[in-house]
Protein backbone atom coordinates (compact mmCIF):
# COMPACT_ATOMS: atom_id res chain seq x y z
CA UNK A 1 0.00 0.00 0.00
CA UNK A 2 1.68 2.99 -1.04
CA UNK A 3 -0.53 5.46 1.38
CA UNK A 4 -0.07 5.88 4.85
CA UNK A 5 -2.91 6.35 7.03
CA UNK A 6 -3.35 9.89 9.02
CA UNK A 7 -5.09 10.11 12.55
CA UNK A 8 -8.31 11.67 13.89
CA UNK A 9 -10.61 9.46 11.33
CA UNK A 10 -11.66 7.10 13.70
CA UNK A 11 -12.75 9.91 15.98
CA UNK A 12 -15.04 11.17 12.79
CA UNK A 13 -16.72 8.06 12.18
CA UNK A 14 -18.35 8.29 15.45
CA UNK A 15 -20.65 11.02 13.89
CA UNK A 16 -21.94 8.93 11.42
CA UNK A 17 -23.11 6.22 13.80
CA UNK A 18 -26.43 7.65 14.80
CA UNK A 19 -29.41 7.90 12.72
CA UNK A 20 -29.40 8.03 8.84
CA UNK A 21 -31.86 11.33 9.44
CA UNK A 22 -28.57 12.67 11.02
CA UNK A 23 -25.86 11.13 8.72
CA UNK A 24 -27.89 12.78 5.77
CA UNK A 25 -28.48 16.01 7.64
CA UNK A 26 -24.96 16.88 8.88
CA UNK A 27 -23.40 15.46 5.08
CA UNK A 28 -25.64 18.16 3.82
CA UNK A 29 -24.34 20.95 6.20
CA UNK A 30 -20.78 20.34 5.20
CA UNK A 31 -21.53 20.51 1.11
CA UNK A 32 -23.59 23.91 2.21
CA UNK A 33 -20.91 25.02 3.99
CA UNK A 34 -18.22 23.71 1.47
CA UNK A 35 -20.62 25.62 -1.37
CA UNK A 36 -20.75 28.80 0.40
CA UNK A 37 -16.47 28.67 0.71
CA UNK A 38 -16.55 27.92 -2.79
CA UNK A 39 -18.76 30.70 -3.84
CA UNK A 40 -16.06 33.04 -2.47
CA UNK A 41 -14.78 32.27 -5.54
CA UNK A 42 -16.89 32.71 -7.87
CA UNK A 43 -16.46 35.64 -9.81
CA UNK A 44 -19.90 36.67 -11.38
CA UNK A 45 -17.84 38.84 -14.05
CA UNK A 46 -16.41 36.36 -15.66
CA UNK A 47 -18.79 33.24 -14.90
CA UNK A 48 -15.62 31.47 -13.90
CA UNK A 49 -14.32 30.67 -10.53
CA UNK A 50 -10.93 32.43 -9.63
CA UNK A 51 -7.95 30.96 -9.05
CA UNK A 52 -8.68 27.60 -11.13
CA UNK A 53 -8.85 27.63 -14.86
CA UNK A 54 -11.53 26.90 -18.01
CA UNK A 55 -11.99 23.18 -17.55
CA UNK A 56 -12.44 23.19 -13.73
CA UNK A 57 -14.56 25.61 -14.09
CA UNK A 58 -16.72 22.93 -15.26
CA UNK A 59 -16.22 20.64 -13.18
CA UNK A 60 -17.15 23.24 -10.05
CA UNK A 61 -20.29 23.76 -11.75
CA UNK A 62 -21.26 19.94 -12.05
CA UNK A 63 -20.85 19.56 -8.12
CA UNK A 64 -23.11 22.68 -7.88
CA UNK A 65 -25.72 20.98 -10.05
CA UNK A 66 -25.06 17.58 -8.44
CA UNK A 67 -25.71 19.00 -4.90
CA UNK A 68 -29.03 21.31 -5.90
CA UNK A 69 -30.64 17.87 -6.90
CA UNK A 70 -30.06 16.54 -3.67
CA UNK A 71 -30.30 20.04 -1.52
CA UNK A 72 -32.90 22.30 -3.17
CA UNK A 73 -32.14 25.01 -0.50
CA UNK A 74 -28.69 25.56 -3.03
CA UNK A 75 -31.06 25.84 -5.68
CA UNK A 76 -30.56 29.93 -5.95
CA UNK A 77 -27.13 29.55 -6.01
CA UNK A 78 -27.76 27.12 -8.45
CA UNK A 79 -29.67 28.49 -10.94
CA UNK A 80 -27.76 32.10 -10.41
CA UNK A 81 -24.50 29.85 -11.22
CA UNK A 82 -26.15 28.17 -13.87
CA UNK A 83 -27.35 31.60 -15.54
CA UNK A 84 -24.76 34.00 -15.03
CA UNK A 85 -22.00 31.43 -16.59
CA UNK A 86 -24.05 31.00 -19.67
CA UNK A 87 -24.18 34.29 -20.20
CA UNK A 88 -20.37 35.39 -18.70
CA UNK A 89 -17.96 32.08 -19.57
CA UNK A 90 -17.77 32.22 -23.21
CA UNK A 91 -15.63 35.46 -23.15
CA UNK A 92 -12.89 33.14 -21.17
CA UNK A 93 -12.50 30.40 -23.68
CA UNK A 94 -8.64 30.12 -23.59
CA UNK A 95 -8.54 28.98 -27.34
CA UNK A 96 -12.00 29.58 -28.99
CA UNK A 97 -11.99 28.61 -32.76
CA UNK A 98 -11.51 31.36 -35.58
CA UNK A 99 -15.04 32.74 -35.68
CA UNK A 100 -15.29 33.31 -31.87
CA UNK A 101 -11.70 35.00 -31.74
CA UNK A 102 -12.78 37.55 -34.06
CA UNK A 103 -15.39 38.93 -31.67
CA UNK A 104 -14.75 40.66 -28.86
CA UNK A 105 -15.92 39.75 -25.33
CA UNK A 106 -17.92 42.59 -25.32
CA UNK A 107 -19.92 41.33 -27.92
CA UNK A 108 -20.18 38.04 -26.44
CA UNK A 109 -20.94 39.35 -23.01
CA UNK A 110 -24.40 41.01 -25.00
CA UNK A 111 -25.69 37.88 -26.15
CA UNK A 112 -27.99 37.68 -23.18
CA UNK A 113 -31.63 35.97 -24.26
CA UNK A 114 -30.16 34.90 -27.82
CA UNK A 115 -30.14 31.18 -28.86
CA UNK A 116 -26.99 29.06 -26.94
CA UNK A 117 -23.91 28.33 -29.65
CA UNK A 118 -21.48 25.44 -28.90
CA UNK A 119 -19.14 26.88 -30.93
CA UNK A 120 -18.69 29.54 -28.05
CA UNK A 121 -17.78 26.27 -25.85
CA UNK A 122 -15.10 24.18 -27.29
CA UNK A 123 -11.61 25.21 -27.03
CA UNK A 124 -8.43 23.20 -28.60
CA UNK A 125 -8.45 20.21 -26.17
CA UNK A 126 -11.63 17.82 -26.83
CA UNK A 127 -11.84 17.13 -22.66
CA UNK A 128 -12.43 20.33 -22.03
CA UNK A 129 -15.32 20.69 -24.58
CA UNK A 130 -16.53 17.44 -23.05
CA UNK A 131 -16.71 18.05 -19.18
CA UNK A 132 -18.97 21.61 -20.68
CA UNK A 133 -20.78 19.65 -22.65
CA UNK A 134 -21.63 17.11 -19.09
CA UNK A 135 -21.76 20.31 -16.61
CA UNK A 136 -24.49 21.59 -19.23
CA UNK A 137 -26.29 18.43 -18.95
CA UNK A 138 -26.04 18.62 -15.16
CA UNK A 139 -27.24 21.85 -15.23
CA UNK A 140 -30.15 20.83 -17.49
CA UNK A 141 -31.21 17.73 -14.73
CA UNK A 142 -31.66 20.36 -12.21
CA UNK A 143 -33.41 23.03 -13.81
CA UNK A 144 -34.97 20.79 -17.03
CA UNK A 145 -34.23 24.25 -19.28
CA UNK A 146 -33.99 22.42 -22.63
CA UNK A 147 -31.05 25.15 -24.04
CA UNK A 148 -28.57 24.00 -21.05
CA UNK A 149 -29.55 20.33 -22.85
CA UNK A 150 -29.14 21.72 -26.43
CA UNK A 151 -25.77 23.14 -25.85
CA UNK A 152 -24.08 19.87 -24.76
CA UNK A 153 -25.62 18.48 -28.00
CA UNK A 154 -23.99 21.40 -29.70
CA UNK A 155 -20.64 20.51 -28.08
CA UNK A 156 -21.17 16.38 -28.46
CA UNK A 157 -21.64 17.10 -32.21
CA UNK A 158 -18.39 19.06 -32.57
CA UNK A 159 -16.51 16.27 -30.86
CA UNK A 160 -18.08 13.92 -33.39
CA UNK A 161 -15.78 15.13 -36.06
CA UNK A 162 -13.02 14.33 -34.39
CA UNK A 163 -13.88 10.60 -34.31
CA UNK A 164 -11.49 7.89 -35.72
CA UNK A 165 -8.48 10.10 -36.98
CA UNK A 166 -5.72 7.61 -35.68
CA UNK A 167 -5.30 3.80 -33.29
CA UNK A 168 -7.91 1.16 -35.40
CA UNK A 169 -9.62 4.45 -37.05
CA UNK A 170 -11.76 4.90 -33.63
CA UNK A 171 -11.28 7.07 -30.60
CA UNK A 172 -11.12 10.70 -30.16
CA UNK A 173 -6.88 12.36 -30.17
CA UNK A 174 -6.77 14.72 -26.92
CA UNK A 175 -6.71 17.63 -29.30
CA UNK A 176 -7.18 19.00 -32.80
CA UNK A 177 -3.02 19.38 -33.21
CA UNK A 178 -1.79 16.22 -30.44
CA UNK A 179 -1.53 13.34 -31.60
CA UNK A 180 -1.48 11.58 -27.97
CA UNK A 181 -4.64 9.41 -27.66
CA UNK A 182 -5.78 9.40 -23.79
CA UNK A 183 -8.18 7.80 -21.70
CA UNK A 184 -9.80 10.76 -19.84
CA UNK A 185 -11.09 12.53 -23.67
CA UNK A 186 -12.81 8.97 -24.94
CA UNK A 187 -13.91 8.82 -21.29
CA UNK A 188 -15.42 11.63 -21.36
CA UNK A 189 -16.92 10.97 -25.29
CA UNK A 190 -18.23 8.01 -24.03
CA UNK A 191 -20.36 9.73 -20.99
CA UNK A 192 -21.81 12.29 -22.68
CA UNK A 193 -23.19 10.14 -25.47
CA UNK A 194 -24.78 8.17 -23.31
CA UNK A 195 -26.04 10.85 -20.77
CA UNK A 196 -27.81 12.44 -23.79
CA UNK A 197 -29.21 8.95 -25.16
CA UNK A 198 -30.93 9.13 -21.59
CA UNK A 199 -32.46 12.98 -22.03
CA UNK A 200 -32.56 13.26 -25.92
CA UNK A 201 -35.74 10.65 -26.66
CA UNK A 202 -35.64 11.86 -30.70
CA UNK A 203 -31.89 11.17 -30.94
CA UNK A 204 -31.51 8.19 -28.36
CA UNK A 205 -30.37 5.78 -31.14
CA UNK A 206 -27.98 8.21 -32.39
CA UNK A 207 -26.59 8.78 -29.30
CA UNK A 208 -26.62 5.41 -27.94
CA UNK A 209 -24.83 4.07 -31.14
CA UNK A 210 -21.99 6.28 -30.16
CA UNK A 211 -21.65 5.06 -26.88
CA UNK A 212 -21.25 1.98 -28.04
CA UNK A 213 -19.46 2.62 -30.44
CA UNK A 214 -16.31 4.13 -27.79
CA UNK A 215 -17.25 1.78 -25.27
CA UNK A 216 -16.35 -1.16 -28.18
CA UNK A 217 -12.72 0.53 -29.42
CA UNK A 218 -12.00 1.63 -26.01
CA UNK A 219 -12.17 -1.94 -24.35
CA UNK A 220 -10.71 -2.99 -27.95
CA UNK A 221 -7.66 -0.94 -27.47
CA UNK A 222 -6.68 -1.79 -24.36
CA UNK A 223 -6.53 1.31 -22.07
CA UNK A 224 -8.20 -0.94 -19.04
CA UNK A 225 -4.48 -2.96 -17.91
CA UNK A 226 -4.42 -6.16 -16.83
CA UNK A 227 -5.18 -5.59 -12.80
CA UNK A 228 -8.59 -3.16 -13.89
CA UNK A 229 -6.50 0.10 -13.90
CA UNK A 230 -7.09 2.44 -16.47
CA UNK A 231 -3.48 4.11 -17.95
CA UNK A 232 -3.51 7.69 -19.14
CA UNK A 233 -3.06 6.61 -22.78
CA UNK A 234 -1.95 5.13 -26.02
CA UNK A 235 1.80 4.98 -27.17
CA UNK A 236 1.98 6.35 -30.57
CA UNK A 237 1.71 2.55 -31.70
CA UNK A 238 -1.97 2.34 -30.02
CA UNK A 239 -0.98 0.13 -27.60
CA UNK A 240 -1.47 1.25 -23.70
CA UNK A 241 1.50 3.18 -22.92
CA UNK A 242 1.39 1.86 -18.58
CA UNK A 243 0.91 5.71 -17.58
CA UNK A 244 0.04 6.76 -14.32
CA UNK A 245 -3.78 5.55 -13.16
CA UNK A 246 -5.28 8.68 -12.31
CA UNK A 247 -8.22 9.01 -10.41
CA UNK A 248 -10.22 10.35 -12.29
CA UNK A 249 -9.24 7.81 -15.11
CA UNK A 250 -10.96 5.58 -13.26
CA UNK A 251 -14.03 7.33 -12.58
CA UNK A 252 -15.60 9.37 -15.48
CA UNK A 253 -15.89 5.39 -17.46
CA UNK A 254 -18.50 4.19 -14.38
CA UNK A 255 -20.68 7.31 -15.00
CA UNK A 256 -20.28 6.26 -18.45
CA UNK A 257 -21.20 2.95 -18.20
CA UNK A 258 -24.14 3.43 -15.86
CA UNK A 259 -25.37 5.77 -18.04
CA UNK A 260 -25.03 3.90 -21.07
CA UNK A 261 -26.44 0.76 -19.05
CA UNK A 262 -29.45 2.74 -18.52
CA UNK A 263 -29.92 3.47 -22.16
CA UNK A 264 -29.55 0.26 -23.59
CA UNK A 265 -28.75 -2.66 -20.57
CA UNK A 266 -26.42 -5.11 -21.25
CA UNK A 267 -24.70 -6.89 -17.88
CA UNK A 268 -21.39 -6.71 -19.11
CA UNK A 269 -21.56 -2.16 -18.62
CA UNK A 270 -21.58 -3.23 -15.46
CA UNK A 271 -19.92 -6.07 -14.64
CA UNK A 272 -16.79 -3.55 -16.23
CA UNK A 273 -17.64 -0.84 -13.92
CA UNK A 274 -17.43 -3.04 -10.54
CA UNK A 275 -14.24 -4.32 -11.52
CA UNK A 276 -12.67 -0.99 -12.77
CA UNK A 277 -14.21 0.72 -9.37
CA UNK A 278 -12.77 -2.14 -7.30
CA UNK A 279 -9.58 -2.01 -8.84
CA UNK A 280 -9.24 1.69 -8.62
CA UNK A 281 -10.39 1.95 -4.71
CA UNK A 282 -7.56 -1.07 -4.22
CA UNK A 283 -4.85 1.09 -6.18
CA UNK A 284 -5.88 4.70 -4.78
CA UNK A 285 -7.17 4.49 -1.13
CA UNK A 286 -5.32 4.20 2.08
CA UNK A 287 -5.78 1.95 5.20
CA UNK A 288 -8.58 4.38 5.95
CA UNK A 289 -10.27 4.12 2.40
CA UNK A 290 -9.43 7.29 1.97
CA UNK A 291 -8.41 8.51 -1.99
CA UNK A 292 -5.74 9.55 -3.24
CA UNK A 293 -3.75 10.47 -6.15
CA UNK A 294 0.02 9.44 -6.88
CA UNK A 295 0.68 13.38 -6.92
CA UNK A 296 -0.41 14.49 -3.02
CA UNK A 297 0.57 16.67 -1.90
CA UNK A 298 2.97 18.83 -3.89
CA UNK A 299 2.81 17.78 -7.75
CA UNK A 300 -0.61 18.27 -8.90
CA UNK A 301 -0.62 21.57 -10.21
CA UNK A 302 -2.39 22.09 -11.89
CA UNK A 303 -5.09 20.06 -13.43
CA UNK A 304 -4.92 16.90 -10.80
CA UNK A 305 -6.56 18.77 -8.24
CA UNK A 306 -9.88 18.14 -9.41
CA UNK A 307 -9.16 14.37 -10.26
CA UNK A 308 -10.55 13.15 -6.74
CA UNK A 309 -14.06 14.30 -6.86
CA UNK A 310 -14.83 13.06 -10.44
CA UNK A 311 -13.70 10.06 -9.66
CA UNK A 312 -16.41 10.22 -6.32
CA UNK A 313 -19.46 11.92 -7.63
CA UNK A 314 -19.43 9.13 -10.59
CA UNK A 315 -18.59 6.57 -8.23
CA UNK A 316 -21.64 7.92 -6.49
CA UNK A 317 -23.42 7.02 -9.86
CA UNK A 318 -22.80 3.48 -9.63
CA UNK A 319 -23.28 3.03 -5.82
CA UNK A 320 -26.76 3.93 -6.87
CA UNK A 321 -27.78 1.47 -9.28
CA UNK A 322 -24.97 -1.48 -7.79
CA UNK A 323 -24.32 -0.78 -4.36
CA UNK A 324 -21.58 -2.01 -2.56
CA UNK A 325 -20.83 -1.84 1.01
CA UNK A 326 -16.97 -0.76 -0.08
CA UNK A 327 -18.23 2.08 -2.21
CA UNK A 328 -20.31 3.52 0.29
CA UNK A 329 -17.49 3.22 3.06
CA UNK A 330 -14.99 5.39 0.41
CA UNK A 331 -17.61 7.63 0.25
CA UNK A 332 -17.90 7.77 3.87
CA UNK A 333 -14.26 7.70 4.66
CA UNK A 334 -13.26 10.42 2.18
CA UNK A 335 -15.91 13.23 3.04
CA UNK A 336 -15.26 12.31 7.03
CA UNK A 337 -11.64 13.07 6.49
CA UNK A 338 -12.14 15.86 4.56
CA UNK A 339 -14.13 17.27 7.08
CA UNK A 340 -12.04 16.41 10.05
CA UNK A 341 -8.02 16.75 8.80
CA UNK A 342 -8.39 18.74 5.49
CA UNK A 343 -10.24 21.42 6.24
CA UNK A 344 -8.25 25.06 7.25
CA UNK A 345 -9.82 27.65 9.68
CA UNK A 346 -11.84 29.44 6.87
CA UNK A 347 -13.53 26.16 5.93
CA UNK A 348 -11.07 25.33 2.91
CA UNK A 349 -10.50 21.96 1.10
CA UNK A 350 -7.00 20.89 0.39
CA UNK A 351 -5.64 18.81 -2.07
CA UNK A 352 -4.59 15.86 -0.26
CA UNK A 353 -7.91 14.43 2.04
CA UNK A 354 -5.53 12.93 5.05
CA UNK A 355 -4.64 16.33 5.38
CA UNK A 356 -2.72 18.49 6.86
CA UNK A 357 -5.15 21.65 6.97
CA UNK A 358 -2.40 23.86 5.70
CA UNK A 359 -2.46 22.37 2.26
CA UNK A 360 -2.92 25.34 -0.11
CA UNK A 361 -6.44 25.14 -1.65
CA UNK A 362 -8.51 27.22 -3.99
CA UNK A 363 -10.98 26.60 -6.39
CA UNK A 364 -9.75 23.29 -7.95
CA UNK A 365 -9.66 21.51 -4.53
CA UNK A 366 -12.53 23.22 -3.10
CA UNK A 367 -14.91 22.11 -5.79
CA UNK A 368 -13.47 18.69 -5.90
CA UNK A 369 -13.91 17.87 -2.21
CA UNK A 370 -17.23 19.35 -2.37
CA UNK A 371 -17.89 16.06 -5.03
CA UNK A 372 -16.71 13.78 -2.14
CA UNK A 373 -19.36 15.86 0.12
CA UNK A 374 -22.29 15.51 -2.35
CA UNK A 375 -21.90 12.17 -3.07
CA UNK A 376 -21.91 11.54 0.88
CA UNK A 377 -25.30 13.05 1.23
CA UNK A 378 -27.09 9.87 -0.40
CA UNK A 379 -24.78 7.07 0.43
C1 LIG B 1 -21.63 40.84 -9.03
O1 LIG B 1 -20.38 41.37 -8.65
C2 LIG B 1 -20.44 42.76 -8.37
C3 LIG B 1 -19.03 43.23 -8.14
O2 LIG B 1 -18.38 42.41 -7.23
C4 LIG B 1 -21.36 43.02 -7.19
O3 LIG B 1 -21.45 44.40 -6.93
C5 LIG B 1 -22.72 42.46 -7.52
O4 LIG B 1 -23.56 42.57 -6.40
C6 LIG B 1 -22.65 41.02 -7.93
N1 LIG B 1 -23.95 40.59 -8.38
C7 LIG B 1 -24.53 39.52 -7.91
C8 LIG B 1 -25.89 39.26 -8.45
O5 LIG B 1 -24.03 38.79 -7.09
C1 LIG C 1 -32.38 32.05 -14.59
O1 LIG C 1 -32.94 32.30 -15.84
C2 LIG C 1 -34.25 31.82 -15.98
C3 LIG C 1 -34.66 32.06 -17.40
O2 LIG C 1 -33.79 31.34 -18.23
C4 LIG C 1 -35.16 32.55 -15.02
O3 LIG C 1 -36.44 32.02 -15.10
C5 LIG C 1 -34.64 32.36 -13.62
O4 LIG C 1 -35.39 33.15 -12.74
C6 LIG C 1 -33.21 32.78 -13.54
N1 LIG C 1 -32.75 32.43 -12.21
C7 LIG C 1 -31.95 33.22 -11.53
C8 LIG C 1 -31.60 32.73 -10.14
O5 LIG C 1 -31.49 34.25 -11.96
C1 LIG D 1 -22.23 30.78 -33.23
O1 LIG D 1 -21.39 31.88 -32.92
C2 LIG D 1 -20.46 32.17 -33.93
C3 LIG D 1 -19.58 33.27 -33.40
O2 LIG D 1 -20.34 34.26 -32.84
C4 LIG D 1 -21.16 32.52 -35.21
O3 LIG D 1 -20.20 32.74 -36.24
C5 LIG D 1 -22.07 31.38 -35.63
O4 LIG D 1 -22.82 31.75 -36.74
C6 LIG D 1 -23.01 31.04 -34.48
N1 LIG D 1 -23.77 29.87 -34.85
C7 LIG D 1 -25.07 29.84 -34.69
C8 LIG D 1 -25.74 28.54 -35.07
O5 LIG D 1 -25.72 30.77 -34.26
C1 LIG E 1 -23.40 -7.18 -24.58
O1 LIG E 1 -22.11 -6.71 -24.79
C2 LIG E 1 -21.20 -7.71 -25.19
C3 LIG E 1 -19.82 -7.08 -25.20
O2 LIG E 1 -19.79 -5.96 -26.02
C4 LIG E 1 -21.62 -8.23 -26.55
O3 LIG E 1 -20.72 -9.26 -26.96
C5 LIG E 1 -23.02 -8.79 -26.45
O4 LIG E 1 -23.46 -9.17 -27.73
C6 LIG E 1 -23.97 -7.76 -25.87
N1 LIG E 1 -25.23 -8.38 -25.60
C7 LIG E 1 -26.36 -7.93 -26.07
C8 LIG E 1 -27.61 -8.63 -25.67
O5 LIG E 1 -26.39 -6.93 -26.80
C1 LIG F 1 -2.46 -1.91 -11.15
O1 LIG F 1 -1.58 -1.56 -12.19
C2 LIG F 1 -1.08 -0.22 -12.15
C3 LIG F 1 -0.16 0.00 -13.35
O2 LIG F 1 -0.88 0.01 -14.54
C4 LIG F 1 -0.34 0.03 -10.86
O3 LIG F 1 0.05 1.38 -10.80
C5 LIG F 1 -1.25 -0.30 -9.69
O4 LIG F 1 -0.53 -0.19 -8.49
C6 LIG F 1 -1.82 -1.71 -9.80
N1 LIG F 1 -2.79 -1.91 -8.73
C7 LIG F 1 -2.63 -2.84 -7.80
C8 LIG F 1 -3.70 -2.96 -6.75
O5 LIG F 1 -1.66 -3.59 -7.77
C1 LIG G 1 -5.01 24.95 -7.10
O1 LIG G 1 -4.18 24.87 -5.97
C2 LIG G 1 -3.30 23.77 -6.01
C3 LIG G 1 -2.65 23.71 -4.66
O2 LIG G 1 -1.96 24.92 -4.42
C4 LIG G 1 -2.31 23.95 -7.13
O3 LIG G 1 -1.48 22.83 -7.22
C5 LIG G 1 -3.07 24.02 -8.43
O4 LIG G 1 -2.22 24.35 -9.49
C6 LIG G 1 -4.17 25.08 -8.34
N1 LIG G 1 -4.99 24.83 -9.49
C7 LIG G 1 -5.15 25.71 -10.42
C8 LIG G 1 -6.02 25.28 -11.54
O5 LIG G 1 -4.63 26.82 -10.37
Amino acid sequence: MLFSSHGLLACSLTTFVFSGATVADDARSRAQDALNTLQGWYNNGTGLWDTCGWWNGANAMTAIADLALVDPSVMDTATYVFNNTLIKAPAQNPHPGPEIKSKSARDLNMRVNSAVNASEWVDSAYDDDAWWALAWIAAYDVTEDNQYLQLAEGIFDDLTKAWGTRCSGGGIPWNPSNTYVNAITNELFLSTAAHLANRVYSRKQYYVDWAQKEWNWFVAQGFIGANNTINDGLLQNCQNNGATVWSYNQGVVLGGLVELNKAAPNDTYLEFANKIAKAAIETLTDSNKVLHDWCEPNNCEPDATQFKGIFMRNLQMLQRVSPHDIYKEVIISSANSIWANDRNAKGQLGVDWSGAPSDPTNASTQSSALDALVAAISV
